[in-house]
């Protein structure tokens, strides 16, 4: 009697048993495992009322998957709104610091309590923006960094070229928050894709 099921197995299931495809689901299962640990899923280390803590850039598109900085909080950071006592601090480079973020790096720069994120790379032509010199431009007092390969000046807050003029390039911006622990997290939109890569060295 036929009970409306087939025996025959079906073509779409996956096949776990073969060594390639078990190392592709380990390295999913680890890429989950270190992005689950990355992302900030709650508000409860964060009080907007502390005076540690910050958004500050005004994001056109939401950017509220938080992120948390490994190994660096805030004091290891160069605070460039406290630039003369922090020059004497020779353990402190003087500059901004790069870490990398949700697959991003990310070039971080410090004003007192406020934490500034863009993308590391120069829209010009992709120089190192964390060791570029931090300057005000104009009477708005525009915090821009320099970037150390051919000077062009991109405002931290936008990521927008500000000098040389006309330029239509900008690079993307962040928004931050800090933790009472000092622990720096930053905001993306999304989940790097690149954590899901499939290794095209494995056979299928
Ligand atoms: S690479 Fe940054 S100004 Fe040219």
């Amino acid at each position: 009697m036929s009970n409306g099921l087939s025996s025959k197995p079906s073509t779409n299931l996956v096949d776990f048993d073969t060594p390639s495809k078990e190392s592709h689901i380990n390295h999913l299962r680890k890429s989950l495992h270190s992005v689950a640990k990355s992302i900030d899923f709650s508000d409860e280390n964060y009080s907007r009322q502390s005076s540690l803590d910050c958004i500050i850039v005004n994001q056109k598109k939401k950017k509220d998957l938080f992120f948390t900085v490994n190994e660096i909080k805030i004091s290891d950071l160069f605070d460039w709104k406290d630039y003369k006592n922090q020059s004497q601090n020779r353990n402190i480079p003087q500059s901004g610091t790069v870490v990398t973020c949700n697959n991003h790096k990310i070039a971080l720069f410090r004003m007192g309590y406020e934490v500034f994120a863009i993308d590391e790379s120069c829209p010009h032509q992709g120089g190192p923006l964390h060791v570029g010199d931090i300057e005000t431009l104009g009477e708005a007092h525009i915090l821009c960094v320099i970037c150390p390969w051919h000077k062009w000046r991109i405002e931290l807050k936008t990521g927008k070229v500000k000098l040389p003029r006309g330029r239509d390039k900008r690079n993307e911006v962040y928004p931050t928050r800090v933790l009472k622990d000092g622990s720096i997290q930053v905001g993306f939109s999304a989940i790097s894709d690149k954590f899901f890569k499939i290794d095209d060295s494995i056979d299928f």
